[in-house]
């Protein structure tokens, strides 16, 4: 069975998030999203909600499942055996980190390869950041997420000071 893991921290999951998870679900028997648990900028959203917001949203892929991860990559493929990562690249500043980040992960784990999957134009301006930012500051980010992370962005900065 072919697996891959399409890594993250998905805060929130956005609909660029969505499209490649999509199109990776297509060409493998199954996905694991993994959600790192402690990402380098505080989130704002706890693991479990980011967790239940991607379950939800991808609830229509009968074969992705949700999991997380915390400490490193390579650990995480190991102890589930998948050697194959799939990662977004929306434009070539992408590039250069992630392809610094699949030669880290391939020398720490040989064998893990890194897949690419290009973003679809409509996304490729897209980023959980900028999503972030234009949701604290009130501005509507319909149709870059789906509703109901629309949704639980607008609970979570009428409710929190961030
Ligand atoms: O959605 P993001 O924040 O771009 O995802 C980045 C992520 C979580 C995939 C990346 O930071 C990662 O794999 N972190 C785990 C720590 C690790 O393995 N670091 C070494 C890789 S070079």
């Amino acid at each position: 069975m072919a697996v891959a893991l399409c890594p993250g921290s998905f805060d929130p999951p956005t609909n660029g998030h969505i499209d490649v998870i999509e199109r990776a679900a297509r060409y493998f028997d199954r996905i694991v999203v993994a959600v790192i648990a402690n990402p380098t900028k505080q989130p704002l959203f706890t693991l479990d909600e980011r967790k239940d917001l991607l379950a939800d949203v991808l609830s229509h892929l009968d074969n992705v499942e949700i999991g997380s991860f915390d400490g490193l990559l390579v650990d995480f493929a190991r102890q589930r055996e998948i050697s194959i990562v799939v990662k977004g690249l929306r434009a070539v500043s992408d590039f250069e980190y992630e392809l610094q980040m699949a030669q880290m992960n391939a020398a720490l784990l040989p064998g893990l390869d890194t897949l690419f999957v290009t973003s679809k134009p409509t996304w490729a301006f897209l980023s959980s950041s900028l999503v972030k930012e234009v949701a604290r500051f009130g501005g509507s980010v319909e149709g870059l997420v789906p509703p109901l992370v629309e949704k639980a962005m607008k609970e979570a900065y009428g409710g929190r000071d961030t």
